[in-house]
């Protein structure tokens, strides 16, 4: 089977999970977590080498401050958890987006699982948090003119993103019913083969995602030429 080497994923859908089980929407957010890292482990069985998870988005922040709340102390207390499992397993773990609005102590755990995560190699796993597409790009014209460059091409621009030297991902999932980018890596999603479904992400199993991974063998990429 064709695997792709770098996987996106919008995880989409876990308010509406809690809602229609009668639970707050951050039960949703608790099993979210785990279908995340079952998914990483999957991803290593089948040799994927990236993984891209939007956790949080720059939009997210219009949300009830408590839930807000409640993500941040669970991305936190789940980095810090661990830990130990990442090295064991030889992930590496780095996070994309701006940190300038994040609490201090989540930016500490950050900037520590990427360290003592970097040399990792078996799959690199990026978490997208205060994470929004537009954001990016112009914080990389910004740093682009700082730095005192009059013209750049597609390479040098993409050495400016949050996920310079990583290709582009080769599918992007969104679970929940929606058809949208939500501003998710606009940049890198250029050619990424997209595949939505139904299902919410609390319930993307395995087995849903090796249906994604069948799906996508089977899409012929042409990347703009003839076959
Ligand atoms: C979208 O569902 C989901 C989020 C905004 C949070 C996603 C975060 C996780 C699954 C946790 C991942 C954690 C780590 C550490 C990788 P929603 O709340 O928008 O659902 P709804 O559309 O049904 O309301």
């Amino acid at each position: 089977m064709k695997i792709p080497k770098h996987v996106a994923v919008i995880m989409d859908g876990n308010g509406r999970w809690a809602q229609s089980r009668s639970l707050p929407r951050v039960a949703g957010h608790y099993e979210g977590v785990k279908r995340a890292e079952e998914l990483v482990y999957t991803c290593m069985e089948y040799g994927i080498s990236y993984l891209t998870l939007y956790a949080f988005s720059t939009e997210n922040w219009k949300r009830p401050k408590e839930e807000v709340r409640a993500l941040f102390s669970l991305f936190e207390s789940y980095m810090k958890s661990k830990r130990e499992e990442f090295i064991e397993h030889q992930i590496s773990v780095n996070f994309i987006g701006r940190r300038d609005r994040l609490p201090k102590s989540l930016v500490k755990i950050m900037q520590e699982t990427e360290t003592i995560t970097q040399n990792l190699n078996k799959i690199k796993v990026y978490i997208a948090i205060d994470y929004g597409g537009r954001d990016e790009i112009l914080r990389a014209v910004n740093k682009i003119l700082k730095s005192g460059a009059k013209e750049v091409d597609e390479i040098s621009f993409s050495s400016f993103l949050d996920l310079c030297n990583v290709p582009d991902p080769d599918i992007l999932i969104r679970t929940a019913g929606e058809k949208r980018l939500s501003n998710f890596l606009l940049w890198n999603l250029a050619y990424t083969e997209l595949y939505f479904t139904d299902v919410y992400w609390p319930d993307f199993t395995k087995e849903e995602f090796l249906r994604a991974l069948e799906d996508y063998a089977k899409r012929k990429r042409k990347f703009g030429a003839l076959t």
